[in-house]
């Protein structure tokens, strides 16, 4: 028996395959779950053709998370699949350009809200929306980097982090008596379409696999999205507003 069996789960994020999301689904399906894939706008028909990739069908809904009117029909476009949410996937992240890669003091709140808006508060608005679909037992999953430290170019992407980070504290707290789990895993540089739109990520990815004590492959996303797997299952039943590292080990070493 998978570790998903007969989970019903929604992720986010799905952009190309090398998006983290890609690998969480792909693993969550052959772990045995049903999947269903949100994209949005532009990238909607690119989610689609990526989504022939997986080892089963997934259909994708539309969801644009700083879009009411999409968060608030959320549940019925879920409902046209599945009658209820095991799991979710928030897999989402973005900040303008002009808000990183060394843009710390310039940058400006209408573009530093963007960054929140999107990339923070956008768990709470997720949340919110697939409430309805979850019960006891049910686990929402997200990723950060840690916002623990200052990091090159990150900027307000850091910035949101810490945020998004808060925010999944405070979610356990308020969905925590209803037996639904918040968590976090923290991730290592992987070279996605997110991480290379970081004007100088290289930046960031500096000495990362060096530092590692189990060493660190910026290319292989699989580590995260098992870890991710691994919060959406029972196997974690009593774990709530944690952050689980998936960094090689970075995060425990000094200088
Ligand atoms: N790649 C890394 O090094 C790394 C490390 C740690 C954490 N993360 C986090 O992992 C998550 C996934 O990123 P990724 O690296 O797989 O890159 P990615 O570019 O493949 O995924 C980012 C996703 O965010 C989605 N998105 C952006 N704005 C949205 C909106 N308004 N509504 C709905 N979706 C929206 C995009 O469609 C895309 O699918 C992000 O939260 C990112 O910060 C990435």
């Amino acid at each position: 028996m998978g570790l998903l069996e007969g989970k019903k789960l929604l992720v986010t994020g799905v952009l190309t395959d090398s998006s983290i999301a890609f690998h969480v689904a792909r693993l969550a399906q052959q772990e045995g779950a049903e999947v269903i894939l949100t994209s949005f706008g532009r990238q909607f028909r690119l989610t689609q053709a990526i989504a022939k990739r997986l080892p089963a069908p997934a259909p994708v809904i539309e969801l644009d998370v700083t879009n009411n009117e999409d968060l608030a029909a959320l549940e019925g476009r879920v409902r046209e699949h599945t009658d209820h949410l095991d799991g979710v996937v928030h897999s989402i992240g973005f900040a303008p350009q002009s808000v990183m890669g060394g843009n710390f003091l310039s940058g400006e709140w209408a573009d530093v809200s963007t960054a929140l808006e999107v990339s923070a508060f956008s768990l709470k608005s997720l949340a919110v929306a697939a409430r309805p679909l979850l019960s006891s037992g049910g686990s929402i999953v997200g990723l950060t980097f840690d916002a623990s430290f200052a990091w090159p170019v990150y900027d307000w992407m850091g910035v949101a982090k810490a945020a998004f980070e808060s925010t999944s504290r405070y979610l356990a707290r308020d969905l925590g008596p209803s037996g639904i789990r918040v968590n976090l895993v923290s991730a290592g540089p992987i070279r996605t379409t997110a991480a290379k739109s970081i004007p100088g990520f290289e930046k960031m990815e500096g000495g990362w696999p060096e530092r590692a004590p189990l060493g660190w492959d910026m290319t292989d996303p699989e580590p995260t999205a098992r870890a991710v797997a691994a919060l959406l299952s029972d196997w974690f039943p009593a774990t709530t507003g944690e952050i689980v590292h998936v960094d090689g080990g970075v995060h425990a070493m000094g200088m």
